[in-house]
Order: C-alpha cells, then structure tokens, then sequence
C-alpha cells in the first residue's frame, strides 16, 4: 500500500474564551479520530492547530476586561492547550497566531502577495473615532438595530435578531471606545481581487463536486454565483500582524488573513525543516476540519491567497460540520450557556473518554445535533458501560476464572467463521467511514463489535460449556479473547484513554490496526483489565442541569465617571453594639464605632443572615455621607456596605484590621 502524506488541520480556536463541547463535537474530536486513524495507518501526517489570538473581539474583550489582548490571549491560549491534552485531543504541535515564526510567516506571504501587485489599493471612507484617534472596525461601532430596535447591535450583526449588518445602517452609531459619534475619514487598504481570480475558484471548486459534502460545496456555488468581490486584507486596528510595508503604520493584516496562515506556521514550528515537503509537495493531502461558519474562508479565501501566492497545494478536504446545540438552545459563549470542556473534566475526573463517545456518537456532521446529560447519561450506561465495558469485562473475568489468563488453544466451527464473518465486516466499516468523514457510523460499527461479542457469549455460554466441554470452552474463550483485542485495537482513535488501559494487559500495545490481524495467539498470559467505566448517576445529571440555568450574572450598568464615585465617602469602622429593632424583622440597628469619638447609627437589613452578637467587633466598610433616613423612628445615619451571592449576605471587610474612619477609595 502505498503511505499518504497529510496535513491535517483544525481551525484555530479563537483565544477569547474556554473550549465548549460543540467545538470539541464539531472540529476537534473528528480531527482527532481522523489524525489518529491515519496515523496507526502508517501514514504520514501532520495534526496542527494552534490559537487565533487576533481580530476586534480579542481587543474588545481586553478593553472591557481592562486588560491588553496579549493577556487575554495568554490565558486562554494556555487554558485550551490544557484542556486539549486533557481531552486526549492530540496535535503534533498546537502554536498561536502571537508566536514570532508565525508574524514572520504572514508577513513573508503577505510580502509577496504585495511584491508581486496581487492586491488592489483602495482608499475609502471609512468610520473614525478622533478622540481614539483609531478608525472603527464594524465591532467597534454600535447603535440601534434598524430591524428590531435592539439599542446594543453591532456594526457587524444584531445580537438579539441576528440581522447581519453594516455600519452605516445602525440608528445612531455611537464608538464603543469612546461613546462619540463617528466621523468619516478616507484610508487606504489592501484588498484582495477576488473578482478576477473568480474563474480559477469556480474550476477548483467544481473540481470538489461530490468530493465535499453538498453543504459545502453549495455554499461556495452560491457565493460564486453572487459573483466575487475584491475584499480587504488589512484593517486600521493596532492588533494583530504588522504590514511588511513601509507607511503602515496603525494597520494591521485582517484577522482572516493571517489566522488560516497559522496552519502554516504551526508546521513550520513543528518541522522546522521539513515543513515545505509538506506543504508544497502536489502530493501531500491538505485536510480542514471547521465549523459551517468557516466555510468561505476555507474553501475559497484562503484557496485565493494560497493560488495567489503560487507555491502551495491547495485545501482537498474541508470537512465542515454543523452546529451542536446544548438541551435544545443554542450553545453561547458571551451568555455563559455551554458545558465548558475544562470544567467537564473537573466535575467527572479522567472521564474525557466517556464525553468523547457521547460528543462523536451525535457528531453534527449533515445537520445540527442536541447534546443533553441525560441523553449522555443513557449512551454512557447502555452503550459504554453496558455493551462495551460489560463485554471486556466478562471476557477478562472468565479468561482469569478459567484459564488464569492464559489464552486457550481454539477449534473453530462455522460458528465462528460466522462470528469473524460479521466482525471483519463492522472493522472493515469502520474503516470506510473514518476515511469518509462519516465519524457518527464509525463509532456505532465499533459498538456493534461489543454487541457482537455479547451475543456470541450469551449463544456460546462458555459458563455452562465449562462443566462439560472443555475443548468447545477452549474455543469460545479463545475468540472472545481475541475479538475483545480487536475491539481494543478500534477503540484506539475513538478512546485514546481506553485503549491504554487495555492494550498492556491484552498484549496489544504493538498490534496494528488492521481487521485481519489476530492479535492473541493461544498461549500469551493476557491480565486482568480494571472496569473501565462507572454508570453516570442521577445526581451528577441533576447538577450538570442545574449547572446550565440561567444565573443572576454580572451585567455590566452604564459606564460613571471617577468623579460620579469620589463623591461617596467611604471609610472603614467597627461595630461596637448591635440589637434587634422592634416589629422589623429584617432590621439590625448598629452602632459603628467611626473614630476614637464619634459614633453612628445605621439600621441594616441584615438581622434575617447574622444575629447581633455575632457581628460586634467586626470591621466594615461604612458609607458616611450618604443622606439620613428615618425607618421605624430611628434615624439611620449612612450605610454598611454588603456583598450578595445566591442570597447570601457578606460584609466587605478591610483585609487586615486598620484604624477606623480610614478612607476607602
Ligand atoms: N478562529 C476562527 C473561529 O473560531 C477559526 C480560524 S480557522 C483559521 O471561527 F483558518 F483561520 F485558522
Ligand atoms: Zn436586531
């Protein structure tokens, strides 16, 4: 046979939140079966990815966060990479778009892109904010949506209606750095002409018809059939890839540009010198796993800047998946609403196998798919636990019973031709599939293996052949054994941390993937196999749903200014006396100790959360100059401030005990 050489990519996650399980569904976990598929092949692959640390969310989130992007980004490039590993999701190199060989990278392409006058130079008119001396990229820009009124839309989209859009279209455009009106001033981009190259994108995307899924590639015909236009590959922001071109300066290349180049880069970091017996070798296969809304950017985007450019093969496969939604809603990072892959794999510890199974199970591969935990709970008891686990474990359990582990001699009948018959027909679709993108089919034909081995056992009932027939025992026991190391075998790209517990005690750790390899000879001292699985609990369903309602979030009010908040006067005092106020149940009346000489009185609403002997003594954050009021004929003289959470009451206290009437600001 002869050995492929691929490039296998998955798209670079966008370093401005936590990994979600519908990325993981929709990207890196077939990306991951597939690399792993290909490469206990035998063949030659390269698995990159990395983080996609530019474009205006990043620096968005930065400013709110009141961080730099390069912070931002640190974080959650280190949080994905973590949580990757953790998930057994394993790149030959995962880098980022900050990383200095992959600046280098974009810049040489752009360079000769820029060199070679493949771009068009356009100046238009575009939105500036002159008191953030900075012009607006279309996030930047906010207003009222002209189709439902929502106040808070993008210059780009609509949130709440999900109405695409451009700026010039929101009522009242207001800048979000600054809050002012925009103005227009006329600027100079870079654009690629994607109108002219329009002929070379419809051959190659033509050349794709039946190859890509018809999602795909009736997206592209109907951005063909639009008709092209030139599209700009710089942008006026100070974040992300310098311009190899003299004057530049305050742009930088679009986020589109430089991110798919990350494929590039991330081979080159990983084969520093071998990188281009990769990708630019005509027979090297290049393989993009992405989310539907990647499409245009892989499938002719980047194909455009690759052509442009000259040197390099062009993406074969772009295997784009549709969405997975979480309990019938849509998933959403900026709502909070997602099952995060980090804290999946903190709540069921060492469990990345069993949400592995369940994610590719419902892998929304031709239309979108619903992850809930109690559909998960039924595929992880009645498929993993049930079928799989219960028949490893009853052949592991007999195989010591009977035999002390060592593998019997066998005389098959036609049962068992029969039995190998319908095993090597679900290995050898398992195969098909994998290489067909079909990720769903594979893994049930690798379950049916397990259902097959159970129903052979149940037929055979080795444990009542045992009293009688030895040598028909020898037999069924020696296939189960085997079939159970061909399962174990399979189960290598789908259960990563499966198959490493079972490959030492099976003795299959040096078995290759291929159907008709036996792998247990009569003879090997095979070991017992742990359980592998434990049954997900009522409970640990509960608090996943639990988990998934709506919190009261932070929300962010209108923007003060420092002079709104140095108005309060805020100082530290004790609390000398505390007693119940007559016919208020909530009330405490306080005395607050505010220096060595004064005293106030403040009434709180606290008596229902503390009793007043237990808060005399404490030091609290007191609002002096707020406005006497009289409750229940006592006059309250400021206010103790208090923090909530769920309902409870806390006092925010100095850290370390200060003198009182200190200024808190
Ligand atoms: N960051 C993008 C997203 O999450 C994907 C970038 S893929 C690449 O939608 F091609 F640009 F790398
Ligand atoms: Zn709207």
């Amino acid at each position: 046979m002869v050995l492929k050489k691929q490039i296998v990519t998955a798209a670079l996650p966008y370093a401005n939140g936590p990994l979600h399980i519908g990325h993981l569904a929709g990207c890196y976990l077939p990306s991951d079966i597939y690399a792993r598929f290909q490469k206990a092949k035998g063949n030659d692959v390269a698995f990159v990815c990395g983080s996609d640390e530019h474009g205006v969310p990043i620096s968005l989130r930065a400013k709110a966060e009141n961080k730099t992007p390069q912070e931002v980004v640190d974080f959650y490039h280190n949080l994905m990479q973590e949580t990757f590993v953790r998930m057994g999701i394993e790149f030959d190199h995962y880098s980022r778009t900050s990383s200095k060989v992959h600046h280098e990278t974009a810049q040489e392409f752009f360079k000769k892109l820029y060199d070679q006058e493949t771009f068009l130079t356009q100046t238009s008119e575009q939105l500036y904010d002159a008191e953030a001396n900075q012009f607006l990229a279309d996030r930047y820009i906010t207003g009222t949506c002209p189709n439902c009124s929502y106040e808070k839309a993008y210059g780009d989209q609509c949130e709440n209606c999900g109405k695409a859009l451009s700026p010039d279209e929101l009522i009242n455009p207001t800048s979000a750095l600054t809050g002012n009106k925009p103005e227009l001033k006329s600027t100079t981009n870079w654009y690629l002409p994607l109108d002219s190259m329009q002929a070379d994108l419809s051959k190659y995307i033509e050349s794709k018809k039946g190859i890509w899924k018809n999602a795909v590639y009736g997206q592209c015909n109907s951005w063909l059939k639009d008709g092209l236009k030139p599209r700009a590959m710089t942008r006026d922001l100070n974040w992300g890839v310098s311009l190899p071109v003299p004057d530049t300066e305050g742009k930088v290349m679009y986020v589109w540009f430089d991110a798919p180049l990350g494929y590039i880069s991330a081979t080159k970091e990983f084969m520093p010198d071998q990188w281009e017996d990769y990708w630019k070798d005509p027979n090297t296969e290049l393989i993009h796993f992405i989310g539907k809304d990647n499409i245009v950017f892989h499938c002719l985007i980047f194909p455009a800047m690759l052509m442009a450019e000259g040197s390099y093969v062009l993406p074969n496969i772009v295997a784009a998946n549709e969405f997975l939604n979480l309990e019938g809603e849509k998933i959403s990072t900026s709502r909070n609403y997602a099952v995060w892959v980090h804290e999946y794999l903190n709540d069921f510890k060492d469990r990345a196998d069993e949400m592995r199974y369940v994610l590719c199970s419902i892998a929304p591969e031709n239309k979108d798919a619903d992850f809930s935990w109690e559909g998960f709970q039924a595929r992880v008891n009645n498929e993993l636990v049930a079928i799989f686990g219960n028949f490893i474990n009853r052949v592991s359990v007999l195989t010591q019973k009977y035999y002390e582990g060592v593998v019997p001699e066998a005389n098959n009948s036609a049962v068992e031709e029969d039995l190998w018959k319908e095993a090597f027909w679900f290995v050898e679709a398992i195969e098909t599939q994998i290489v067909n993108y079909q990720f769903r089919d594979a893994l049930a034909s690798w379950i049916n293996l397990s259902r097959l081995g159970n129903k052979y056992l149940a037929d055979q009932e080795p444990w009542k052949t045992i009293k009688t027939d030895q040598v028909r025992t020898n037999t069924i026991m020696h296939n189960a054994i085997n079939l159970a190391a061909l399962i174990g075998v399979y189960s290598k790209p789908f259960l990563p941390a499966t198959y490493s517990k079972l490959a030492q005690p099976l003795k299959i750790e040096n078995a290759p993937l291929e159907y008709s390899a036996l792998s247990v000879p009569s003879g090997t001292q095979v070991e017992n196999i742990p359980l592998l699985f434990q049954q997900i609990t009522d409970e640990e369903v509960t608090q996943q749903q639990e988990k998934l309602k709506p919190k009261d979030l932070f929300k962010l009010k209108p923007m003060i200014q420092y002079d709104d908040f140095a108005k309060m006067q805020l100082v530290s005092a004790t609390i000398k006396e505390a007693k119940k106020v007559e016919n208020a149940d909530k009330l405490l009346q306080i005395t607050l100790a505010v220096s060595d000489d004064e005293d106030k009185t403040v009434l709180s609403g606290i008596a229902m959360h503390y009793k007043p002997e237990e808060i005399v003594g404490k030091q609290v954050t007191y609002l002096a100059n707020l406005a006497p009021r009289k409750m229940r004929g006592i006059m309250s003289e400021g206010m103790i401030l208090m923090a909530e959470s769920e309902g409870k009451l806390v006092f925010v206290s100095p850290e370390s005990t200060i003198e009182n009437g200190s200024e808190i600001a």
